[in-house]
């Protein structure tokens, strides 16, 4: 080789080497460090309508502003499902009451669930187990298991994380909300935190036809027919109206007594025949076959179709079957029952249905897409 050409390749080494050497600047922060991003949490605090009870926060997941934020961009983020198609929100739309309209919800394969996927609304409250059956405990528990359903989002968690760690966006924004310095640091239980608090958020307005007319002086006053259908919802009239016995299980202020019943919906001979056993499954009580959460009916109207399996498709079919009494069961709670109503009557409880229409949480900003 001719000197000048030596030269020129030690040249090229040095440069090549210099050039690697100033990627690895000892001074510089290492890739994936955060800590040079500011932590300063701030305390969120959920606005909760008067009459409701005190709403109770683990203490080990304070919610904050940043925490809020960031488990709502998880919520409608899709990078939590195999194909990133689905978010948490295609099966819970603000627009539909946190439900998704079906029947039984599908799933990334196109699978069909069993179940028909709940109303989030006022879930902070929900403090007698989640699920239909009342399976998990925590929002913080529940969170973490849709990722992995095969008839949900079907993907891993060591899969999300791995999409999570490499986002432009979610290592700053989970520096933010847990204070975590390194990306490293990004686990599915801080996930799970996250999306927890911003359920928690996710409560009524206060400010329903029903709320308003119970406030003195809001000006605001049920029609005759919103207070006939109050009156047999609360069991109130004195014998002038039937007895509707809705609030033994569905009770204010949550419209929920969070608590388990049948109310003979599913047809069987006897208590080993549901076609779902809800929490006589998790309980291994065959007494308990065929019972399940009594959902809140706050927005009720918003969530078509009903039951666990969205077998009934209309409130006003909803009504006919409390009316008609229900299948027989060993175990069917005795306040459901024939209950005699008109025409009328049933009209009446219809419009006190829809006194529970929640238009403010619905169109919330804060509840909406962060996308
Ligand atoms: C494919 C549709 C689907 C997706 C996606 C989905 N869910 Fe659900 N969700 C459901 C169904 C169905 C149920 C009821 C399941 C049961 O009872 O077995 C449910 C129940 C819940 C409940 C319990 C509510 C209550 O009142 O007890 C919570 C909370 C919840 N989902 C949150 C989430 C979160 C958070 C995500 C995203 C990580 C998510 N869901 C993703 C369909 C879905
Ligand atoms: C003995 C308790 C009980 C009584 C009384 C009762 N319910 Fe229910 N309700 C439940 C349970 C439990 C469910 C869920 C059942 C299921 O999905 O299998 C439910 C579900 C519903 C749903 C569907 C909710 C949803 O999100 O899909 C509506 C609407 C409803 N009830 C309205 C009423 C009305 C109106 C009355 C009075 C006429 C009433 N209920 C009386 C226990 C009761």
């Amino acid at each position: 080789m001719l000197p000048w050409k030596r030269l020129l390749a030690g040249f090229s080494i040095l440069i090549l080497v210099f050039g690697l050497g100033c990627d690895f600047d000892p001074s510089e922060p290492e890739v994936g460090d955060l800590s040079q991003i500011p932590y300063s949490p701030e305390r969120f605090k959920v606005q909760v309508p008067a009459a409701f009870p005190e709403l109770e926060v683990p203490a080990n997941n304070p919610m904050t502003k940043a925490g809020v934020a960031l488990g709502r961009k998880l919520f409608f983020d899709p990078i939590l499902s195999r194909d990133s198609t689905q978010s948490c929100s295609s099966c819970h739309h603000p627009d539909k009451n946190f439900t998704d309209g079906l029947p039984t919800s599908k799933g990334v394969d196109l699978i069909n669930g069993r179940r028909s996927a709940m109303a989030l609304i006022d879930i902070a409250f929900q403090t007698k187990g989640l699920f239909w059956d009342g399976r998990a405990r925590l929002l913080e528990d529940q969170a973490l298991l849709p990722v992995e359903d095969p008839v949900e989002m079907h993907f891993t968690w060591p899969g999300v994380i791995e999409r999570l760690k490499r986002h432009p966006e979610y290592p700053a924004d989970f520096r933010k909300a847990f204070g975590i310095t390194h990306k490293d640091s990004i686990t599915k239980f801080l996930a799970a935190k996250a999306m927890a608090q911003f359920e928690r958020t996710l409560v009524s307005s206060g400010a329903t036809r029903y709320d308003l007319a119970l406030t003195p002086g809001s000006g605001v006053f049920f029609s005759e027919s919103e207070l006939r259908g109050y009156e047999m919802y609360f069991d109130l009239s004195g014998g002038r109206l039937p007895d509707a016995e809705c609030f033994h299980c569905h009770n204010a202020p949550l419209f929920s007594s969070l608590d388990y019943f049948n109310n003979g919906i599913q047809r069987v001979v006897h208590g080993n025949q549901f076609e779902d056993n809800g929490l006589g499954a998790i309980t291994g009580n065959a007494a308990q076959n065929g019972m399940f959460k009594a959902p809140s009916l706050r927005n009720i109207a918003q969530s078509a179709p009903y039951m666990h399996d969205g077998r009934i498709k209309t409130l006003e079919a909803v009504i006919e079957h409390y009316n008609s009494g229900g299948h027989p069961a060993d175990n069917k709670n005795p306040f459901v029952r024939k209950l005699g109503l008109t025409v009328q009557q049933k009209a009446d409880l219809l419009a006190f249905l829809h006194t529970l229409t929640d238009t403010s949480f619905a169109q919330k900003p804060d509840y909406q897409s962060p996308f």
